[in-house]
């Protein structure tokens, strides 16, 4: 059985089989998500975050350890979370681009004084 799986705030979609990780879907969306562990729940860079974790699997007790706290506010690691119905998902920005928008931002702030 095929599920869909939405991530925002790209809005790209993938229609995955039933057990399928978020972090597989992702790649089948096109929708990049870091990671260094390729899905072994040891780099903790593949975090993303869901409003109400409807079609997603429960939180596994390593992936409950792993998160220490953070599952309260809705978020899991990809590489261990399954797609088991119509899901979205938001993936966080990059935090590298994210420093360099912020940059640009601040750049055009100022050149707007002078
Ligand atoms: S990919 Fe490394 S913890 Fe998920």
């Amino acid at each position: 059985m095929n599920v869909d799986i939405t991530f925002l705030p790209s809005g790209r979609s993938a229609s995955v089989r039933a057990g399928t990780t978020v972090l597989d879907a992702a790649r089948k969306a096109g929708v990049p998500i870091r990671t260094r562990c390729d899905g072994k729940a040891a780099c903790l860079m593949c975090k993303v975050t869901t409003a109400s974790g409807q079609g997603l699997s429960p939180l596994s007790d390593n992936e409950r350890r792993k998160l220490a706290g953070l599952e309260g506010q809705g978020t899991r690691l990809a590489c261990q979370t399954k797609v088991t119905g119509k899901a979205v998902v938001e993936v966080p920005e990059d935090p590298l681009r994210a420093a360099v928008r912020r940059q640009l931002m601040r750049q055009a702030e100022e050149d707007e004084l002078w």
